[in-house]
């Protein structure tokens, strides 16, 4: 597929006060110039990167301070989308989950879910009505997870979450085939950030990506609307490995890089 023409035009990017949602705004800014609208709860990251944006490359960004999980949130970023006639939407905003499953309490179990299925759902519902509306093509990635190509003990949660966005995004991008939306799921192994750094991973960063070069390839899919993509050969690699070996096996293996409870 050609890929969309974003220069000079709005991109919505979540998730956008740290990790991987921060460092595609910025990528945007500076290997397409399109412009991002930028999604977050925490002004103080949006307000620095929106400076940071117009300081290295003068390009304008705007930002929406809102939480996701409620529906005011949902609301205001799509009557932003409407305004300023965005043309693509990379969706990075997402919370985890990490440790045995029965140390968590149910109701951290219900935000996860709220956050990365049931408000992501809502969310995306909202754009894409939006968007087929628009006189012109969009593109749209959410970011899954490796971990939802597989379970993830230890991670169970999100992993089983994540199955649900690449699930969902498999289904859509052939459902909006032909009328100018593509839609397409991105998803990494371990990436280096705050996430990943709050997940007790028993290597440290050991075999994390670095964050803006896995932002370089989220951008490409979401410019070359990509349907599926993984970042990286390692991770293209661990891919195929988890679609051919016994899933009993994958499972345990994907369990490897966690602490287990003493
Ligand atoms: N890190 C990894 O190892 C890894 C691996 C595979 C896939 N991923 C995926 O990559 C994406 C980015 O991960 P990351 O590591 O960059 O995560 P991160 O550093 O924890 O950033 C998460 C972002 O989501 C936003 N967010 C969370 N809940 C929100 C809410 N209710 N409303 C609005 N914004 C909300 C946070 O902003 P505020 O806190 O300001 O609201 C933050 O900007 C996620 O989809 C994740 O699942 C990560």
């Amino acid at each position: 597929m050609k890929p969309l023409p974003i220069k000079n035009s709005w991109v919505l990017v979540t998730g956008a006060s740290a990790g991987l949602g921060r460092a595609s705004a910025l990528r945007l800014a500076e290997w397409y110039q399109a412009k991002p609208l930028i999604v977050g709860r925490r002004l103080d990251n949006l307000s620095e990167l929106q400076a940071e944006i117009d300081e290295r490359f003068h390009i304008p960004c705007e930002i929406i301070v809102t939480d996701q999980r409620e529906i005011e949130g949902r609301e205001k970023i799509a009557a932003k989308v409407a305004e300023l006639k965005v043309t693509a939407a990379l969706l990075v905003a997402d919370l985890t989950s990490f440790g045995p499953f029965d140390a968590s309490r149910a109701d951290a179990y219900a935000e996860v879910i709220e956050t990365n299925i049931l408000s992501f759902t809502d969310l995306l519902t909202g754009l894409i009505a939006i968007f087929r509306q628009q006189p012109f093509e969009s593109s749209i990635i959410a970011v899954s997870s490796l971990a939802g190509e597989t379970s993830v003990p230890f991670q169970a949660v999100y992993g089983a979450s994540k199955a649900y966005v690449s699930n969902l995004m498999r289904a859509l991008s052939v459902e909006l085939a032909g009328t100018g939306v593509s839609v397409g799921s991105f998803a990494p192994g371990g990436i280096d950030t705050d996430m990943a750094a709050v997940s007790d991973l028993k290597w440290g960063r050991l075999g994390l990506m670095d964050v803006d070069r896995c932002a370089a390839y989220a951008c490409h899919a979401l410019v070359h609307r990509q349907s599926f993509a993984i970042p990286g050969i390692g991770n293209r690699l661990t891919y195929l490995a988890s679609r051919t070996l016994p899933r009993s096996l994958t499972s345990r293996l994907a369990a490897l890089p966690y602490r287990r409870p003493r």
